[in-house]
C-alpha cells in the first residue's frame, strides 16, 4: 500500500489564523465569525450528528446522486487522479473512486489530520494499486498538488460551497481553475433553492443538534482564547436570507453582556437581541452555478440532480 502525507499547515498557522479571524469578526457591525471555526473535535462530530437528521437532507441527497452516477461521472472525466477538497472521512466518495477505472492516484486534502489519516489508511490498505497522498492544508488558502498523472479531477462536494460569500467563491474557484489544465474537470456539489420552510429546517432541527453545534464555535473560543462566552446566554437562529438566497446561522444575546476574550485582549459588549453571525449556507440555481463556473473558466457540462432535485452535482471542464 502507498500513503504518503504532507502537511503545508504550519502548526501554529490555525491559533494565528483563529485570533486574527476573531478579532475582524467582532469589532465589524454586524458581529460575524467565519464557519471553519465550528470544526474542532466535538464541533466534527455534531456535524457529523447532522448529517443524520431527518430535516437534513443535503447530505443523503449527494450521497443518492454519488451512488447512481459515480459510473457517468467517472465516464465523463476518466480522471487518472481525484483530488477531493475538505475531504473529511471521504465516506461518500468511495463510490466515485470505485467508478474511476484509470484511477492511479487520490490527493485527499483537509485540515483534520485525524479525519485524513483515517480515511487514507483504510483506503491505503485496500487499494494498493492506489497511491494515496493526503494533503493536511487549507483549501481555502493556495494549494500545491503532488506531481501525478492527468487528467485531473477535483470533487468539492457536501455544498461547502455555499460557505464561502460570492467574492470569496469567485476566488476561490479561480483558485481551482489554477490547480487545473485544460481538459481537467471540476466535480461541484451544491444546496438548491427551495421551500423555505424545508431550508430553515434543515438549520434549525427539533433535536437541538444544529443549535448546539452552532453554540459549539463559542467554547472553542473559550477554549483558544480563554474567553468567558456562556453558551446558555445565546440562542441559535436561522434565517433565509431571501435576497442573496442563502440561510444564515447566528447566535442571538439574551441579554445585554460583555465578554472577555483575554488571547486577543479584548472585551466585547453584546447588547440583547445582537446578533452574532456564525455561517452563511448559499443555496443555488443551475444558471447562477453554470455563470460562477463561466467566470473562473469552467464550463459546465453536466448537471445531476437527486429525484426530489434538491441537491446538484455540477462537472465542468477547464477551458
Ligand atoms: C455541509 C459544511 C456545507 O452549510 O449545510 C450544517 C454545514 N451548517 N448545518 C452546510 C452545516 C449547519 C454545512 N456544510
Amino acid at each position: 500500500m502507498s500513503l504518503h502525507v504532507t502537511r503545508t499547515l504550519p502548526e501554529d498557522a490555525t491559533g494565528a489564523a483563529l485570533r486574527a479571524d476573531v478579532v475582524d469578526g467582532l469589532t465589524r457591525t454586524p458581529k460575524s465569525l467565519p464557519p471553519k471555526w465550528f470544526y474542532d473535535t466535538r464541533g466534527s462530530e455534531l456535524f457529523e450528528l447532522i448529517t443524520d437528521l431527518p430535516e437534513y437532507y443535503p447530505t443523503r441527497a449527494e450521497r443518492e446522486i454519488l451512488r447512481d452516477r459515480s459510473g457517468e461521472i467517472a465516464a465523463a472525466s476518466s480522471a487518472r487522479t481525484l483530488v477531493e477538497l475538505g475531504s473529511g472521512s471521504s465516506e461518500k466518495t468511495r463510490h466515485l473512486i470505485d467508478a474511476l477505472t484509470s484511477l492511479e492516484a487520490y490527493v485527499p486534502v483537509d485540515v483534520s489530520e485525524s479525519a485524513l489519516l483515517g480515511a487514507g489508511q483504510a483506503l491505503a490498505a485496500e487499494r494498493p494499486d492506489l497511491a494515496v497522498h493526503a494533503l493536511i492544508a487549507d483549501f481555502t488558502a493556495p494549494l500545491e498538488l503532488p506531481d501525478t498523472p492527468g487528467p485531473r479531477l477535483v470533487a468539492f462536494l457536501g455544498g461547502t460551497i455555499g460557505n464561502l460569500l460570492p467574492e470569496e467563491r469567485a476566488e476561490f474557484l479561480s483558485a481551482v481553475r489554477g490547480l487545473l489544465a485544460p481538459g481537467d474537470a471540476l466535480l461541484l456539489g451544491t444546496d438548491l433553492v427551495k421551500d423555505e420552510r424545508v431550508l430553515r429546517l434543515a438549520y434549525d432541527d427539533v433535536a437541538g443538534i444544529t443549535a448546539a453545534f452552532n453554540k459549539n464555535v463559542l467554547s472553542v473560543l473559550d477554549r483558544e482564547l480563554g474567553a468567558d462566552f456562556d453558551l446558555d446566554a445565546f440562542d441559535h437562529v436561522a434565517v433565509w436570507d431571501a435576497r442573496h438566497e442563502w440561510i444564515e446561522m447566528r447566535l442571538r444575546s439574551r441579554t445585554a453582556q460583555t465578554v472577555k476574550l483575554p488571547g486577543v485582549n479584548m472585551v466585547v459588549d453584546f447588547a440583547a437581541g445582537e446578533d452574532l453571525r456564525t455561517e452563511v449556507s448559499a443555496k443555488f440555481r443551475p444558471e447562477g452555478v453554470t455563470a460562477e463556473l463561466a467566470a473562473a473558466g469552467l464550463e459546465l457540462t453536466h448537471w445531476w440532480t437527486d429525484a426530489k432535485e434538491r441537491f446538484a452535482l455540477s462537472l465542468s471542464v477547464a477551458r
